[in-house]
């Protein structure tokens, strides 16, 4: 198998693969099996990707060299009233990522994490959260991106990076 990948923007029809992805997130644990009708219907998940794509949404998929895709990142500005995990304020976007497990430790996730970041940026924000529990080795990756913890809750934390 090729390892080579490529990303590009998520368009309004990545809406049931940015699904995938969020199951994918809620399952990290080695061994999770959580069924995808349970964590897409749940309310704790289900505000990341309902109505994708809203105006202000914005996202990455990469792709392999078959153009098939293999993981995703996105943020969403929440209302209060439906604050995700990780909210931190009113306009404040978060972020979810994903990669399909034989994709996984091959700069995919890293690669999106860069790229949203940059579109974040772009359209002027200037921070960007998420939340993650804390015995997920994901939690390197983002401290190397530049994300601090400002917020520690029972088993997860919530990180925020400042887009300069
Ligand atoms: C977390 C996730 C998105 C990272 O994507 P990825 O493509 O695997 O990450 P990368 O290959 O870009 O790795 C980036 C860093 O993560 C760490 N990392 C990656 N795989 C790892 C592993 N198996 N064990 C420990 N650390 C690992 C390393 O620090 C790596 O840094 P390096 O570039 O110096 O090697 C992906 O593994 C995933 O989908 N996991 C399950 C879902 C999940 O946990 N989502 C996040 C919920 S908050």
């Amino acid at each position: 198998m090729s390892m080579s990948f490529s990303l590009r923007p998520a368009a309004q029809a990545d809406g049931t693969f940015l699904a995938d992805m969020v199951v994918e997130a809620a399952n990290w644990r080695q061994g999770g099996a959580k069924p995808r009708h349970e964590v897409i219907a749940g309310s704790d998940y289900r505000r990341y990707v309902a109505g994708w794509k809203r105006p202000g949404d914005g996202g990455f998929v990469a792709v392999d060299h078959g153009s098939v895709p293999i993981g995703a990142a996105w943020y969403r500005v929440l209302a209060r009233d439906e604050a995700g995990f990780g909210f931190v304020g009113v306009g404040v976007p978060e972020l979810i990522i994903g990669v399909r497990p034989i994709w996984r430790a091959h700069g995919v996730g890293r690669a999106l994490l860069q790229a949203l970041c940059r579109d974040a940026r772009e359209h002027g924000h200037g921070r960007i959260s998420l939340s993650v529990e804390r015995d997920n080795f994901a939690r390197t990756l983002y401290r190397s991106e530049g994300f601090a913890i400002v917020r520690r809750d029972i088993g997860r934390d919530t990180m925020v990076k400042v887009l300069r």
